[in-house]
Order: C-alpha cells, then structure tokens, then sequence
C-alpha cells in the first residue's frame, strides 16, 4: 500500500454494535410508536415529528438534543399530553395515553412533573403558594399535609425556610430548585425538563445538574431532559437521542453518540466540543512533505470502542518509536475513555499507511493531517 500523503483517514468499524450492550436493562417506562405531529395554524402545515419510535426505561436519564426547531418540545410535550399526537401511539407504563378521559388524564399528568426554562412561577404567589398549587388543584385541602410536604421538598432541594419569600427575591437557580420542588409536590414518577438550565451560570446549571441527579437516583424518577447544552448530556444522561427536522437521527448510550457521533446533525451539534489544533501547529502544517525529513502530523481519535485503554508504549512501538506529542485531550465519559491526541512521526513514502494499519485496534479513527519540517513538529 503506497498511501504516505494526506488526506489519510481510516475509521474503525460501527460502535453500533456496543449500543446494543449497554441498552438498560430496566423495565419499560415510556414508549413512542410511529409519533408524527403536525401543527395547523390557516394554510400553514408543520410537520414537527415524523415517525418517531423510541423506548425509555424506568430511571433513566433520558437526553433529547437537536438544532432549533428539531421538534425537541414537540416531543417532550406529547409524553404529559400538554400536546396531543397526530399519528401514532405515546405508551406510559403500556397504557396508551390517548386513550385516556378527562379523569385519567389528570390522573396521567399527577404522575408527570415538568421544570422550564423560566420556572414558569406565579410572581404574585410566595414559594409556599406556588408549591401548594398542583396539590390544590389536585384537591387536596388538607393544610397540614401541604406544608409539611412542601418543607420536606424545599429541604430537599436546599431552600429550608424559603416558605414565604416571593419569587422575586429568588436567584435564578433558586427560582429552578422552586421549580423543581413544585414539579415534585404530587410525588411523579416521571420529570419533564424543557432547557431546565438554558437560563443559569454555570456554575448554577452545575447545582441543578447535581440536584436532578440526586432525585433521579434517590426518588428513582424517570427523567426525559431536553437542553441545548452538550455538556449537561455528558454529564447527566444516560442515553441520548438526536432530532433533526423532526425525525430521530440517532439514538444510543452517550458516550458511544458523543464518542462516535454517525448523523451530520450530531458531529454539527458536538463540534464546538472539539478540541481545536492550536494555530502554531495549523500554520507549520502543510499538505505535503518537504523532503524526507519531513514529519507527519497525525491525529488519533480515541472513543473507547476500540480498546479499554490506549496503550502508549505499544502504539509508539508499533508506529516506530519516534513519536512526538503534540497535543492531546482525554477524559472519560460514562467509564469510556474518549479524546484525541495529536502526535508527529517520521514520515517515510511508503511506511506511513502500512504503520497507521497496525494500530487499528488501539484507536477509533486516524487521519493525517499534513506535513511538518522537524524543527516545528
Ligand atoms: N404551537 C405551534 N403551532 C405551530 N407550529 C409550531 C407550534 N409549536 C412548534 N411549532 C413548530 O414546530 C417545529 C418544532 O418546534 P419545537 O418547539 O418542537 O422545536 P424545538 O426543537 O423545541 O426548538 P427550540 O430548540 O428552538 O426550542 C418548529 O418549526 C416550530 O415552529
Ligand atoms: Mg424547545
């Protein structure tokens, strides 16, 4: 094989196959079955899902991601019904919810808490008030019952005390954690969160994140998540599923999507999580050799799939022995190491392809990148 010059880019085969390792094992909670929606408003038609099939088990932590206008609300308000389907089946528990009355479905809606973006509290009501309100309208009156569940939540959500202080007075992680608790005053089994954190710092989102977690983990709610924000998937999710243009573009365990994203929507989506080549080492590229002292410039792509760790001596002894770091970024996501690294090596004419094929099973993907004079590489 005589490929020594760029572009050379080899990807190791589907993690397709892994996804299927890492399914929960946990019962079924929510079920979509062919979901389309279709919004009508005079001439105007939009089809805001199409075809959706999707499964989500009890206590996990479900992440939806997409462009703007994907038809990520769409969707995560046809599981409580706030939108009704236009074709296909939601299944809760294996009772289709369409075919719930009046009654049931505020049954259905006890059973499913919600948090947004801007809380969505009553200004001119205190904490206690806007956490009385679902069991109000639940009808229950019980006084005593409603305060003291309302303490118990704001204890845990970190607001002991908060009872009377209007939400005005309230940080916006504050405002969320209200939130939070209100969507949790019926006791639900499943929490809805439509950009939950898309209006807080960081260092906020990171409370709530932390919060949200607690909850799943010690009240064992199922939480379907929908956010912008590539790190919250990261660091909550367990699987995560990709909308483009109202249809599922990909669906699978985050670390193998974030790893190994296959939908154009996605590797858009998770770009700006690359880690960028520094410009002293972009400008000392070029697209071919110089002579034979030149250098390549090799970029190694590490997802997890390949192997359960990236041996460095092995893969510098089968590359030769000569190689040089350059750059490199590797963490861990979900028990899978995943990252890239950034390495130069002699560049020989017809060496280099035959030696980048001997490391196949160490890394997820390779690719030259150019050329560089030794002195820069
Ligand atoms: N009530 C509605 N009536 C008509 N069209 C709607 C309605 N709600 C949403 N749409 C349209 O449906 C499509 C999907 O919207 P949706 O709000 O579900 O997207 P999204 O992924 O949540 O977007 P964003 O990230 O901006 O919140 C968009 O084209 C939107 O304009
Ligand atoms: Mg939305």
């Amino acid at each position: 094989m005589n490929i020594a010059v760029a572009p050379y880019r080899k990807a190791a085969p589907s993690g397709a196959a892994d996804s299927q390792k890492t399914s929960p094992t946990n019962p079924l909670h929510l079920r979509l079955e062919g979901v389309g929606k279709t919004y009508v408003s005079g001439q105007r038609r939009v089809e805001a899902l199409k075809d959706i099939n999707l499964d989500i088990y009890q206590g996990e932590i479900f992440g939806i991601i997409g462009r703007s206008g994907a038809g990520k609300s769409s969707l995560i308000r046809t599981l409580n019904r706030l939108e009704d389907v236009t074709t296909g089946k939601v299944l809760i528990n294996d009772v289709d919810i369409q075919s719930l009355d009046t009654n049931g479905l505020v049954k259905l809606r006890r059973r499913i808490g919600m948090i947004f973006q801007h809380f969505n509290l009553l200004s001119s009501a205190t904490v206690f008030e806007n956490l009385a309100l679902p069991l109000k309208a639940a009808g229950i009156r019980d006084k005593q019952r409603i305060r003291q569940r309302a303490q118990e939540l704001l204890r845990l959500v970190g607001l002991e005390g908060k009872e009377d202080v209007y939400p005005s007075r309230l940080s916006g992680g504050q405002k969320q954690r209200v939130g939070i608790a209100r969507a949790l005053m019926l006791d639900p089994e499943i929490l809805l969160c439509d950009e939950a954190t898309s209006a807080l710092d960081p260092e906020t989102t990171q409370s709530i994140l932390s919060l949200i977690k607690e909850i799943n983990k010690t009240l064992k709610l199922t939480v379907v998540l929908i956010t912008h924000e590539m790190s919250v998937i990261s660091q909550i999710c367990d699987r995560v599923a990709v909308l483009e243009d109202g249809a599922l573009a990909e669906l699978g365990p985050v670390w193998r999507v974030f790893g190994r994203p296959e939908h154009e929507a996605t590797q858009a989506l998770l770009a700006p999580l690359k880690p960028k080549i520094s410009d002293d080492i972009a400008q000392a590229i070029s697209a071919t050799p110089a002579d034979n002292t030149s250098r390549a410039i090799v970029k190694f792509f590490f997802d997890g799939t390949a192997a359960t760790y990236l041996p460095l001596g092995i893969l510098s002894q089968r590359l030769g022995g000569d190689l040089r770091l350059l750059q490199s970024g590797i963490g861990r996501l979900q028990g899978h190491p995943q990252g890239e690294l950034l390495v130069s090596l002699p560049y020989q004419q017809h060496e280099l392809a035959q030696r980048l094929e001997t490391i196949n099973d160490l890394v997820s993907t390779v690719e030259v990148l150019g050329y560089a004079v030794p002195a820069n590489a």
